[in-house]
C-alpha cells in the first residue's frame, strides 16, 4: 500500500497495485504538498445543503467531492455510488455533483429523513415562501393543545416551547406535498434541537441545569422562521450548483436517488434491482453508539415531533420506546458475542486480537463493547461488499477512538477485515479534523483529532 500523507504505521497492502490503482494513487498524491487540501481549514456551511440539521460526525462535502474526482479520473465509467451508513447524506449529495445514481442505507429514521430531503430528485422552488406561510399560520394558531408523542415532555421542554412547537407541527401537517413536509420536518428537528432543555454541547441527552432552563427564553416559532429561510436559501444554492454541473434536466435530478431505512447487516436483498454498485463511499460508526457517538439519543427529541409515516411507511415506532433504543439497535448495541464469533473475528484481524489481548482485565465492559461492535461491523461488511462490482473502489473515512486510554487502531482493523473479505488496500490519507462535531464530553473519543481515509478495491 502507498500512503500519501500517513503519519502512523499504515496497514500493509495485500496485493500488487494495478495500473488503474496507480492512476488513483497519483491523482491523490498530486496534493501532497498542500496540507489543507484534505483538511480544509475553512468550511462552507452552505455547500450542498449541509446546514439543514446538525447531524453528528458529518463528512465535509468538498473533501468527498475531491475524493470522487480522483476515483472518477481512475475509473471514468462510474455511474453509481452507495453509502451503507448514509447519516445526513454527505457522500450522496457529493455524488450528485457528478450526476451519479446515489443509494444509501441508515438505521436511524432521522438520518433517512435528512438524506431523503437533501437527495430529492425534485424539490419545490417556492419552499422559502411556503416556509414563511407555515410560520404565519403557526403565529395565528391560538390553540394551546400539546401535540407530541413524547411521554416526559415537561423534562425536555418549557411549557411555552411545547405550545409553539405544537403550533408549528400543526401548520406543517397542513402542507400537501411530501417533500415540502419532509423539508419542514427537518427544519423543525433543528428547531427542537435548539429550543429543548437538552444541552447542545453533547450528543447524549443531558438536561441543562434548572437555573439555566428557568432563565432561558427561546421562541421556537422565531427560531424556525430564521432556519426555514436559511435552509431554503441553501437549497436554492445547492440546486444551482447541480444545474451548473449539468446534473439537473427539466428541474429534476438526472440520476437515481434512493435511501433505505434499514439495518445494513440485514439489507442483503434490498438493493437487488440496482446493485452491483460501481463505488462505495462511507464513514461508519467508530464504535458502539453508547460509548462513541449517540446518534439515536441525538435524534430522539426531534423524532418525537415528526410524523413518522412521512419519513417512511415502515418506521417502527418502537424505535422511540426509550431514549436508548435506536442506539441499542445500531452496530454493537446488543446481543452477546459467542466464542465462535470472537474466534472468527480475531482470525480476520490479528491487530484487533492483539489490541483486545492487551486491554486491562477491568473494566470488562470496554472489551465486551469493542468485540460486539466489530462482530456487527464485520457482518455489515459482508453485506456491503457483496453489493459492489468487482474492482470497484471503497472509500472509508474512519476515526480512531480510545478504550481504557488506548487508541483503537480502527484503520488497521478495517484494512485487515476488508482484506480478509477479498479486498485490496490501495492507499490511505490522513486528514486533520478542524470542524467536525464530535462528542467533546465523551472521554472515550475525545482524543480524536485526525481521521484516516482508506481506499480499498474489491478483488
Ligand atoms: C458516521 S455516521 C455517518 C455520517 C455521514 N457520513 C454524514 O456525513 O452525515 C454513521 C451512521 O451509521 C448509522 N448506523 C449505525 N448502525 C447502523 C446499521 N446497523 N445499519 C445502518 N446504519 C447504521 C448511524 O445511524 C449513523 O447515521
Amino acid at each position: 500500500m502507498r500512503s500519501t500523507a500517513a503519519k502512523s504505521s499504515p496497514p500493509e497492502a495485500s496485493t500488487a497495485l494495478t495500473a488503474v490503482d496507480d492512476v488513483l494513487v497519483r491523482a491523490l498524491a498530486r496534493h501532497r504538498d498542500d496540507p489543507d487540501f484534505w483538511s480544509l481549514k475553512t468550511r462552507d456551511r452552505t455547500d450542498s445543503a449541509h446546514c439543514v440539521f446538525q447531524y453528528p460526525a458529518m463528512m465535509v462535502p468538498l473533501v468527498q467531492r475531491r475524493l470522487l474526482a480522483a476515483v472518477i479520473e481512475a475509473q471514468p465509467n462510474i455511474k453509481s455510488l452507495y453509502d451503507p451508513f448514509v447519516g445526513s447524506g454527505t457522500s450522496l449529495v457529493s455524488g450528485m455533483h457528478f450526476a451519479l445514481n446515489v443509494y444509501g442505507t441508515d438505521i436511524n429514521p432521522l438520518a433517512v429523513l435528512i438524506s431523503r430531503v437533501r437527495t430529492a430528485r425534485k424539490v419545490e422552488f417556492t419552499i422559502g415562501a411556503i416556509g414563511a406561510d407555515v410560520v404565519k399560520r403557526a403565529r395565528a394558531d391560538r390553540r394551546s393543545g400539546i401535540d407530541t408523542t413524547l411521554s416526559n415532555r415537561d423534562k425536555w421542554f418549557k411549557p411555552e416551547v411545547l405550545t409553539e412547537l405544537s403550533r408549528l407541527r400543526r401548520s406543517i401537517r397542513a402542507c400537501e406535498d411530501l417533500w415540502v413536509r419532509r423539508f419542514l420536518w427537518v427544519t423543525l428537528a433543528e428547531t427542537v434541537r435548539l429550543t429543548s432543555n437538552d444541552r447542545t454541547s453533547t450528543y447524549k441527552l443531558h438536561a441543562r441545569p434548572v437555573e439555566e432552563i428557568e432563565a432561558r427564553n427561546v421562541s421556537p416559532i422565531d427560531v424556525f422562521a430564521d432556519l426555514v429561510s436559511r435552509n431554503a436559501d441553501s437549497f436554492a444554492f445547492f440546486r444551482k450548483k447541480l444545474r451548473d454541473a449539468g446534473a439537473i434536466s427539466n428541474a429534476r435530478y438526472r440520476g437515481a436517488a434512493e435511501i433505505a431505512l434499514a439495518d445494513t447487516r440485514e439489507s442483503k436483498t434490498y438493493w437487488a434491482d440496482v446493485a452491483p454498485f460501481d463505488l462505495m463511499m462511507t464513514s461508519p460508526p467508530y464504535g458502539d453508539n453508547q460509548t462513541t457517538v449517540t446518534y439515536g439519543q441525538h435524534s430522539y427529541l426531534p423524532l418525537n415531533w415528526i410524523d413518522l409515516a412521512d419519513i417512511d411507511p415502515n418506521v417502527d415506532a418502537e424505535m422511540l420506546r426509550t431514549t436508548l433504543e435506536i442506539d441499542r439497535r445500531s452496530l454493537g448495541g446488543r446481543d452477546p458475542v459467542s466464542e465462535e464469533e470472537e474466534e472468527q473475528l480475531f482470525a480476520g484481524s490479528p491487530t484487533l486480537k492483539n489490541f483486545v489481548a492487551a486491554l486491562p482485565a477491568r473494566p470488562i465492559d470496554g472489551r465486551l463493547r469493542l468485540v460486539r461492535f466489530y462482530r456487527d461491523f464485520r457482518a455489515s461488511l459482508e453485506t456491503m461488499i457483496a453489493q459492489v462490482r468487482q474492482n470497484s473502489y471503497m472509500i472509508w473515512t474512519v476515526g480512531n477512538r480510545s478504550i481504557a486510554g488506548k487508541q483503537v487502531p480502527t484503520d488497521a482493523v478495517l484494512s485487515e477485515l476488508m482484506e480478509d473479505a477479498k479486498c485490496a488496500t490501495v492507499t490511505m490519507l490522513t486528514r486533520r479534523i478542524h470542524h467536525k462535531r464530535m462528542p467533546d464530553r465523551n472521554a472515550s473519543s475525545a482524543t480524536m483529532r485526525e481521521e484516516k481515509i482508506l481506499l480499498l478495491r474489491k478483488l
